[in-house]
């Protein structure tokens, strides 16, 4: 069965003086997105597609939507690269899916990078989803021009981290996965939990406090981002935390994904992490 994307793609053949193209796509939990990305500016360049996620959300048949998104920008000489990047909520090591906390168990050693360059027919890079909001973040969002030790944590259905060091990213670090009172921490500070357990913004804030304590206790950064939709709702959260380090919310909200993804997707030199 084929989805239909909520919005229709104004994709232009070439960008102006603008530069190339890249698509990036966001696999989420609730949707899979996809725009087109100007890397000078970190821009989306016309509109952005979302095609709801796919139940059971396989990876045959994430690939089939991600395909579907892919044929909305075919590449063009001189503007829409062939290239593009995507993301996967799990670990990602040499493309090769490792982990599945929150997508259908199949992910797990599935070959990502080759799943979606067999589906859409164009060379794809797969990065981590929060690895990816990060790299969109320190690039072009709430951690750009900063130095040190800076974390993004993602906010979502699970919790996803993206650790950079000098603006080098240490990719998957999984640190939505320390436990809190013997329970995985994304079980008990995302913030989709906060809308299953109908928690007051408070009473979630003091558990995020509680999370993000611990985080910091073991990694000690300079800085902290908080990133994801919710990022959009800082004021409802922030005003609650108290904690010994700077916690500033995304700025990149929701496009972070698809604009790391199309970072990724243009760094031909490096290895796909
Ligand atoms: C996964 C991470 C992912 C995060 C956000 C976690 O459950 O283990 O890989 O980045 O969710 O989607």
């Amino acid at each position: 069965m084929s989805s239909q994307p909520d919005q229709t793609a104004t994709a232009p053949e070439t960008t102006g003086d603008a530069g190339p193209a890249y698509l990036g796509i966001d696999v989420g939990g609730s949707g899979i997105k996809g725009a087109l990305v100007d890397l000078s500016s970190g821009k989306l360049i016309g509109e952005r597609n979302r095609i709801a996620t796919p139940h059971p959300a396989t990876p045959k048949a994430v690939a089939d939507v991600v395909a579907q998104l892919s044929d909305s920008w075919p590449p063009s000489p001189g503007g829409v690269q062939a290239n593009f990047g995507c993301t996967v909520p799990g670990v990602v090591k040499a493309g090769l899916i490792k982990t599945a906390a929150n997508i259908d168990p199949l992910w797990i050693g599935c070959d990502a990078a080759s799943l979606y360059t067999g589906a859409t027919g164009r060379n794809c890079r797969v990065i981590n989803d929060a690895d990816a909001a990060g790299l969109a973040e320190l690039r072009f969002g709430a951690g750009a021009g900063r130095g040190g030790t800076i974390a993004v944590i993602t906010l979502g259905t699970g919790i996803g981290s993206a650790l950079f060091v000098d603006g080098h990213l240490v990719p998957n670090t999984e640190m939505g996965h320390f436990e809190i009172d013997g329970r995985d921490a994304e079980l008990f500070a995302a913030a989709s939990v906060r809308e299953i357990e109908k928690l007051k913004w408070k009473e979630w804030a003091g558990r995020l406090n509680r999370y993000l304590e611990g985080f910091n206790r073991l990694i000690w950064p300079d800085l902290i981002i908080l990133g994801g939709g919710i990022s959009k709702k800082a004021d409802k959260f922030l005003p609650h935390l108290h904690l010994d380090v700077e916690v500033v919310p995304a700025l990149l909200h929701n496009d972070a994904g698809i604009i790391g993804a199309a970072l990724v997707a243009s760094e031909d030199s490096r290895p796909t992490p």
